[in-house]
């Protein structure tokens, strides 16, 4: 099972976006992830340079003062008590270190939060659930789930500012290639920008540690060419399909306590709790990127979410074969 779920998820793709399977802070991809990625280099040779250094000393001491044959082992080296000019000099050299290491890493901070937003800016609001990723865009009127879609920078003139809320405990948002990590804390609004300079998935996790599914609140940015970003943005922006075929699922699903925690937009769905399911088909996975989205999964899920996230907020429904069928269907309809 979980080599089929492993082996499926590598298939959920986006179509005409390359996949990065890759969280490496030596990959940066964005502007943030790049100045964060420089002052490591600069951080890994200061240190680098002074381990050498006492590496080299403990060696050459180790090498250099070893008991050779013929000598006796019982007689002590000569002892030596205090020297002013050494203990000045191992004092005051890491001091000279750290200030360099703080001064430069409070610049490249400052830099990233003081960054104004570039005039044609894309906002989005991220809102940090147990377990799961409420995606916000305000200005298009859009409400998604877990898969954050952006456009390309152009040119570094454009760029994708992220309010970041959290509506329980303190998540964390972290995409290596895009940025460091930063807080999404209950009654408070942290932000962070992020300019992916390639279309890609940009894959991350929740970086703070939040309860049982902690490590299954998984980050999915996808950065696509500015068209078919505004292709995708104008789907959204519709209400759900109410295609004739699909009305008898349609009921039995408004029939459930299903709409008590999501919304279906156009329909008397309209719970908040849990992820909006508009367009449900249009993300690439279930459950905060933990499964591919297929029939097979989405089946799985709504029969017991308890089985495969255990913990998280969605109770097992108890449903029929025949009400699970048709809520499926329902679901797999939502495009
Ligand atoms: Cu959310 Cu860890």
């Amino acid at each position: 099972m979980l080599l089929h779920t492993v082996a499926a998820l590598l298939q959920a793709q986006v179509p005409g976006v390359p996949e990065r399977r890759i969280t490496d802070i030596f990959k940066p991809l964005a502007g943030p992830a790049e100045a964060e990625y420089q002052i490591a280099l600069f951080t890994l040779a200061i240190t680098a340079a002074i381990f050498v250094v006492v590496a080299g000393l403990i060696v050459f001491t180790i090498v250099r003062f070893r008991r050779r044959p013929g000598e006796d082992a019982r007689q002590e080296p000569p002892q030596v008590y205090g020297s002013n000019q050494i203990e000045v000099a191992w004092t005051v050299i890491p001091i000279l270190i750290v200030f360099v290491l703080i001064g430069v890493t409070a610049r490249v901070v400052a830099s990233v939060q003081n960054a104004s937003p570039p005039p044609s800016t894309l906002k989005i609001t991220l809102i940090g659930h147990q377990w799961w990723w409420e995606v916000v865009y305000p200005d298009y009127g859009i409400v998604s789930a877990n898969e954050i879609h952006v456009p390309v920078t152009a040119g570094g003139k454009t760029a994708t500012y992220l309010q970041l809320q959290s509506i329980d405990v303190i998540h964390s948002f972290w995409v290596p290639q895009l940025s460091g990590k930063v807080d999404l804390i209950p009654n408070r609004s942290n932000y962070m920008w992020i300019n992916p300079r390639e279309t890609g998935v940009y894959v991350g996790n929740c970086a703070e540690y939040c309860g049982t599914q902690h490590a299954n609140m998984l980050l999915r940015v996808i950065a696509q060419t500015p068209a078919d970003f505004h292709k995708w943005a104008t789907e959204e922006q519709k209400s759900a399909t109410d295609d004739p075929q699909t009305s008898d699922a349609r009921a039995i699903f408004g029939s459930l306590s299903c709409v008590n925690c999501h919304t279906v937009k156009g329909t008397p769905a309209v719970g908040k709790f849990g992820p909006d399911l508009t367009h449900l088909m249009n993300r690439q996975t279930l459950a905060a990127g933990m499964l591919p989205n297929n029939a097979e999964t989405l089946r799985a899920w709504v029969n017991d979410p308890q089985e495969i996230k255990p913990g998280c907020f969605m109770p097992g429904m108890k449903l029929t074969d025949q009400e699970l069928k048709q809520v499926v269907s329902y679901l797999q309809s939502l495009k």
